[in-house]
């Protein structure tokens, strides 16, 4: 959410800044700003839209200048426009920020009445204020940066420059993500660790309240209390790991077909080792109840867990939204919790915020994370790597897939722990089935574009499951409303008749998750109901399951047959397809849909 990316070279660095915001443009894209200091002093170019818009101003009216800062923005205050995009400036110094300045209504009223003048409607141009002031009253910039911390109420990164100092960039990060690199040409700072490759092989990842001095060939990191600290160091990842689409015209078609390798990349880390039992030092015979919170798709996956750890470990657990759950009342019913967080970015708002509240309970947490550099990766007492690699377009597939096999892989390995051997061994032999059953499906995708064509039509659909299919239905939903901006909802089958059936008409399609099991009657019936009021149907299912709901369906794609444990994870591949293709149907911006951010680092 916002990306921040700024550089200090011996030559011009416009347009490695622009090559940096480009690699952080899933974090939004309602505009984008680059700002250098040169011989006249400070200037800045801003385009509304993507970072392209950006480059085409960049390249007609050349940016001088060996230290920049850079900003691609998701907007929360004010419209996406040239005047709301970072830079913001102030009397000489300029400010890049990702985050949120709560208190912006109080700090902007009182600096209005020392005189400064603002110029848009962020709360973010605050910060070069409130910087420039400190400057005014004689603070060096370091301390003017400091002084931030006594003044905003909320989280932010930002990175700053002044010009009265073009060797130093400043930069400071309370609550949103910061990496700062040296490289042979200069130094760096960056959301995200991956925007940096190529430039130099490792970062220095800044902790909570770290302030950082990043000259040409130095860093100096100081903690919150000011005090020169050294931070880890970690290394920056090749080029082509992150950004190559792999010959796919869309990082999210090439994604979905990563999946299979996710699916071996896991199977081979947790599989061959007790690699659970050595990340994740907890009895599961002392937890009476997990407590799975999670945001987006990612809430999804601990949907369909809440189900593994009830029916293979015989573990209860309660699922909640983080946004929901950091500001829930606690109730100390003297249950023996263990909280597992899971998200792709690891660097959430609202799923930090949980863990921050989690930890003042003394619950132990678990991290299910797929970036290894991230807040929640470092913050949460024990660690499980999703290994899914950089997922760049903004729906999440990959990702998902990852988080229901780690997910599945913790289960086992609690369900072992408490003598469910059998059940242990069961999901196992399952989850080795998935690399391949996941190729199974990918082979279908002609399959899917034809049946994408009946919903690319709809302005509505409907998408109904049950047990642990009901999540899918939901993801499948959010997937294609995401990104083809059809309105969608999932539904447990079973609920349909109690509301959502009154929806059900010629023109709105239901996607129904039929695939043989215990439950496939139940949903059998639901489907037929649907039928009865001239619903299209759209059956995904094995082919025992589609035939015996042929003579309702008005299109079905085939699933391979599989362990029912296994199949929310198969399921999820033909809803990821169909939502692709319904969404390059209707011609939409597959890997930058409207309104949304990968990484949602406000609240
Ligand atoms: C955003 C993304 C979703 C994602 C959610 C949670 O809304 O667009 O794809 O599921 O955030 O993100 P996380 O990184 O915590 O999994």
């Amino acid at each position: 959410m916002c990306g921040i990316f700024a550089a200090i070279s011996d030559r011009p660095v416009a347009g490695v800044l622009v090559e940096g915001l480009k690699r952080l443009e899933y974090r939004g894209y309602d505009s984008a700003g680059v700002a250098t200091i040169d011989d006249e002093g400070l200037r800045r170019v801003c385009a509304v839209g993507k970072v392209s818009a950006l480059q085409q101003r960049v390249e007609a009216e050349p940016l001088p200048g060996c230290i920049g800062i850079a900003h691609t923005r998701w907007a929360t205050h004010g419209a996406p426009s040239e005047v709301n995009s970072h830079p913001h400036m102030a009397s000489g110094v300029a400010v890049v920020h990702n985050g949120i300045v709560e208190n912006h209504g109080e700090l902007r009223q009182r600096l209005e009445r020392q005189g400064c003048r603002f110029l848009s409607e962020t709360d973010s141009e605050v910060i070069p204020w409130l910087i420039s002031c400190a400057v005014a009253d004689g603070s060096g910039p370091a301390r003017a940066v400091r002084s931030l911390g006594e003044h905003i109420e909320g989280s932010y990164a930002v990175a700053v420059m002044t010009e009265n100092d073009r060797n130093v960039l400043h930069a400071k990060r309370h609550g949103s993500p910061l990496v700062a690199a040296l490289g042979p040409r200069g130094g760096y700072l960056s959301s995200d660790i991956s925007a940096l490759a190529g430039l130099a092989d490792e970062a220095v990842v800044l902790s909570d309240g770290d302030q950082v001095e990043l000259r040409r060939d130095a860093i100096s990191v100081f903690d919150k209390s000011g005090r020169p600290v050294l931070r880890a160091r970690l290394p920056i990842d090749a080029v082509g790991e992150h950004f190559d689409k792999g010959g796919h015209p869309h990082y999210m078609l090439k994604e979905i077909h990563d999946q299979p390798a996710v699916a071996r990349a896991i199977e081979a880390r947790y599989d061959k080792s007790p690699f659970v039992a050595e990340q994740v030092a907890l009895d599961f015979n002392q937890i009476d109840r997990i407590r799975l919170i999670a945001c987006g798709t990612s809430y999804y996956a601990c949907l369909v867990a809440k189900r593994w750890f009830a029916e293979v470990a015989g573990l209860s657990s309660d699922v909640e939204l983080a946004s929901e759950h950091r500001y829930a009342p606690v109730v100390a019913d003297g249950q023996r919790e263990a909280a597992i967080l899971v998200s792709q970015s690891g660097e959430t708002a609202d799923t930090l915020a949980s863990l921050e509240k989690l930890r003042g309970l003394r619950t132990p947490t678990i991290g299910i994370v797929n970036q290894q550099v991230s807040t929640l990766a470092r913050e949460a007492d024990f660690f499980l790597p999703l290994l899914a690699g950089a997922e760049i377009g903004v729906a999440s597939t990959k990702a998902f897939t990852a988080q229901l096999l780690v997910l599945a892989r913790l289960v086992a390995h609690a369900a072992e722990q408490r003598g469910q051997r059998a059940a242990a061994r069961r999901l196992r032999a399952a989850l080795g089935e998935a690399a391949k059953t996941i190729e199974a499906v990918l082979h279908n995708e002609a399959a899917i574009v034809a049946v994408a064509g009946i919903l690319a039509k709809a302005r509505s659909a409907l998408f109904v499951g049950r047990g642990a299919l009901y999540p899918l239905a939901m993801e499948g939903a959010l997937k294609l409303k995401e990104i083809s901006y059809i309105h969608a909802e999932g539904f447990a089958a079973g609920e349909l008749k109690h509301g959502p059936i009154a929806l059900v008409d010629a023109d709105t399609p239901v996607v129904a998750l039929a695939p043989s099991g215990d439950l496939f009657p139940k949903l059998a019936s639901n489907v037929r109901e649907i039928a009865a009021r001239k619903g299209k149907i759209i059956l995904l299912g094995d082919r025992k399951a589609l035939l015996a709901l042929s003579d309702v369906a008005d299109a079905s794609l085939t699933l391979p047959a599989c362990d029912e444990l296994l199949q929310p994870i198969i399921a999820a591949i033909p809803l990821q397809f169909l939502a692709y293709h319904v969404a390059v149907a209707r011609g939409c911006d597959i890997d930058h849909p409207r309104n949304l951010a990968k990484s949602v680092t406000v609240e």
